[in-house]
C-alpha cells in the first residue's frame, strides 16, 4: 500500500471513530472491583441489593452495612479489605454509569413494579459480570423507550377491545411524561 492510501484510511477510521461515537462514554472506574456474577450465584436477587427499585423513581447502591453483612470481621486482604475499610462508617463511593441527560425523568418502581419489565431489558446482562461495568452494557436513546410504550399501548387497545381491560390508562408518549 502506498503512504496516500494508509493515511486516507486513517483518515476514513478515524472519522468513523468520532461521527460514529465509536469512543463511547468515558470508562468508569469503581473504587472496589466488586463482581455481580459472584453475588448473583449465592442466588441474591436484583432487588436484595438495589431494593430502592421497587419503591422509588432511583434503583441506588446497597449501603455498606449490607456487604459487611457478609464481609466484615476477620482478617481480608485484597479486594474484601477495601470493604472493611469502611466498618467505621461511611459508604463505598460508586461512580454512576447509567445516566440518562437531566431533563429525563426515569422512575424505576413504574417499570420494575407496575410494568413487571425485567432489569435485564435496559440494563443487559448483568450477572455474567466479574468486574464492575466500565460502561453501560446497554442504552437507552428516547426512540427505544418510545418504542417499548407504544407496542405496550397497543397491546392494552387490544385487550380492551375484547373487553379484558388489564391497565386502565393508555400509556404515556406525551413529551411531559418524560420531561419535566
Ligand atoms: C450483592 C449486591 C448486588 C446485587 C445482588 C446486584 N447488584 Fe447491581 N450493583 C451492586 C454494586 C455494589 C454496584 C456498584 C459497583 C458496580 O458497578 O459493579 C452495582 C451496580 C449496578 C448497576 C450500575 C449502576 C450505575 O451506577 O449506573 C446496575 C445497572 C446494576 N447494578 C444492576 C443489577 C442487576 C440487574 C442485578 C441483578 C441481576 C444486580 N445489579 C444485582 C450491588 C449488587
Ligand atoms: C450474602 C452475602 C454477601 C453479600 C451481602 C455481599 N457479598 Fe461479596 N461475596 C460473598 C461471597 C460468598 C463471595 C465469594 C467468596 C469470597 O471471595 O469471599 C463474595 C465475593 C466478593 C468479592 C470478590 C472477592 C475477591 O477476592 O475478589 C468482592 C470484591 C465483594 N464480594 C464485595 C462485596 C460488596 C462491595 C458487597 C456490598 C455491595 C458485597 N460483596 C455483598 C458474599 C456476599
Ligand atoms: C425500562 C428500563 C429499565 C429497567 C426495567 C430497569 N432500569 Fe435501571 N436504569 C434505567 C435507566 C434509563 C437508568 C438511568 C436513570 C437516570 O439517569 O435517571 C437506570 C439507572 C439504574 C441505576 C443507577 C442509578 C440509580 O437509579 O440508582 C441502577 C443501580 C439501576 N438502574 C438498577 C436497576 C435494577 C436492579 C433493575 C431491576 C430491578 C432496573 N435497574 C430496571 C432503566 C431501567
Ligand atoms: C418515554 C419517554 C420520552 C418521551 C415520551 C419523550 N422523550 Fe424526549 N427524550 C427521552 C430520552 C430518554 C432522551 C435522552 C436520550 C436521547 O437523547 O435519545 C430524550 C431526549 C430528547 C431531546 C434531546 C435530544 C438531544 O439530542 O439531546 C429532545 C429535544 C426531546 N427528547 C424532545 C421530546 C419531545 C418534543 C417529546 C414529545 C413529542 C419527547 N421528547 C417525548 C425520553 C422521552
Ligand atoms: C420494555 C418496555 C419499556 C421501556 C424500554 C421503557 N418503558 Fe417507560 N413504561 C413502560 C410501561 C409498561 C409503563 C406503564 C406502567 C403502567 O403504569 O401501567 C411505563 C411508564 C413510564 C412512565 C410513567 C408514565 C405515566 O404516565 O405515569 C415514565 C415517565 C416512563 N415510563 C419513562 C420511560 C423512559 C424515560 C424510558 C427510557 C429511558 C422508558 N420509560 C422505557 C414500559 C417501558
Amino acid at each position: 500500500m502506498k503512504w496516500p492510501a494508509v493515511i486516507g484510511m486513517l483518515a476514513i477510521v478515524a472519522l468513523a471513530w468520532g461521527v460514529l461515537g465509536l469512543r463511547g462514554a468515558p470508562e468508569v472506574t469503581q473504587p472496589i472491583a466488586f463482581p455481580h456474577k459472584t453475588h448473583i450465584e449465592l442466588n441474591l436477587q436484583c432487588t436484595s441489593c438495589h431494593d430502592r427499585a421497587e419503591k422509588e423513581a432511583v434503583a441506588g447502591r446497597p449501603r455498606t452495612a449490607l456487604c459487611l453483612g457478609c464481609h466484615g470481621g476477620g482478617d481480608a486482604t485484597g479486594e474484601i479489605k477495601k470493604v472493611q475499610a469502611f466498618e467505621k462508617g461511611g459508604e463505598i463511593p460508586w461512580k454512576r454509569v447509567w445516566r440518562l441527560p437531566p431533563h429525563v425523568f426515569f422512575p424505576h418502581r413504574t417499570h420494575v413494579v407496575v410494568a413487571e419489565v425485567k432489569c435485564q431489558t435496559c440494563h443487559g446482562p448483568m450477572e455474567t459480570l466479574d468486574r464492575p461495568p466500565a460502561r453501560p452494557l446497554r442504552t437507552l436513546t428516547m426512540d427505544d423507550c418510545l418504542a417499548c410504550h407504544e407496542e405496550r399501548g397497543r397491546r392494552v387497545e387490544k385487550t380492551a377491545a375484547r373487553g379484558v381491560v388489564k391497565t386502565g390508562r393508555a400509556l404515556s408518549t406525551d413529551c411531559n411524561a418524560c420531561h419535566r
